[in-house]
């Protein structure tokens, strides 16, 4: 299973957006397995899946409290870890959470068959956010082009690299999406661009998701833009994304092998 935090401090960036339609593109894939973890108190991501999401069993709040749970199925090949308020109250708990995710992942992995686990992030530098670092082999980073972008990247980068350093060395980070891409402020926002690309070169992907409408809309009908607006130009970008992202997995993880790197 190869498991990927959707990360970034900065609000509204697009986190949940893009590990919502990313994991229901991948589970559209012929015999791919996903499952999505809403890793968020806010539980945006919970609610893009289900329409009622406050009788939901499968809460991640079990597995940090140390309770058998399990994943509940959204679709033939899509399982949801949702999560609720409830879980505000663990990002106070002692360094120890920390810990918890990774092992719940692991205790999974002997039961089920997931070929990606997407963890949404929530806005933070907590523990809560320290366990999906801990947890994930990759980390995909939305950005969105504004004011201050870069220097919320510097800090991220930052913490991503204490997490390697303290306690997960195999992290990687997959790429950074840019996301609402506007054209309102076409300008600042085509500076921006190109200050990511000068800065982080290929890591930014290619491919970029433009701000629309249907996009925001799109949840609300618990459907990815896929479905929703199957034909427009939103789920061509995001589709486009996903292979390029795909692709990018299978160059990481062979040279992960060939480096001697173990196989998931
Ligand atoms: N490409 C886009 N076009 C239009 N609206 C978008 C796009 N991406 C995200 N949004 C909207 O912007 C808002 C913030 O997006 P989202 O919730 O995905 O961000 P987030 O980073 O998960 O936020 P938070 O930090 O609060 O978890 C939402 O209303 C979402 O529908
Ligand atoms: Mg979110």
């Amino acid at each position: 299973m190869i498991k990927i935090s959707v990360a970034n401090q900065k609000g509204g960036v697009g986190k949940t957006t893009i590990a919502f339609n990313l994991a229901q593109i991948l589970a559209g894939k012929r015999s791919t397995k996903v499952l999505a973890i809403d890793n968020d108190p806010q539980g945006n991501l919970t609610s893009s899946f289900i329409e009622n999401s406050t009788e939901l069993a499968a809460n991640i709040l079990h597995a940090y409290d140390g309770k058998p749970v399990g994943p509940e199925p959204v679709t033939k090949s899509l399982s949801l870890l949702g999560s609720n308020i409830k879980l505000a109250p663990v990002a106070e708990r002692d360094f120890q959470i920390i810990f918890k995710l990774k092992e719940f992942l692991e205790s999974l992995k002997r039961g089920s068959a997931f070929d990606y686990c997407i963890i949404d992030c929530l806005p933070s530098f907590g523990h809560l956010h320290l366990a999906a670092l801990n947890a994930a082999d990759y980390v995909l980073i939305p950005v969105k082009p504004a004011p201050y972008a870069l220097a919320g990247l510097k800090d991220l980068f930052e913490t991503i690299e204490k997490a390697k350093k303290y306690f997960n060395p195999d992290l990687k980070i997959l790429g950074i999406v840019i996301n609402q891409f506007d054209g309102r402020n076409l300008v600042l926002e085509k500076e921006m661009e190109e200050a990511l690309r000068e800065t982080y070169g290929t890591l930014v992907f290619k491919n970029k998701i433009n701000k629309r409408v249907k996009i925001e809309e799109s949840p609300a009908f618990q459907k990815p833009i896929t479905d929703y607006d199957p034909k427009g130009r939103s789920s061509k970008e995001f589709k486009a994304l996903a292979e390029e992202i795909l692709i990018r997995i299978k160059s990481l993880e062979y040279r992960g092998e060939k480096n001697g790197g173990k196989k998931r």
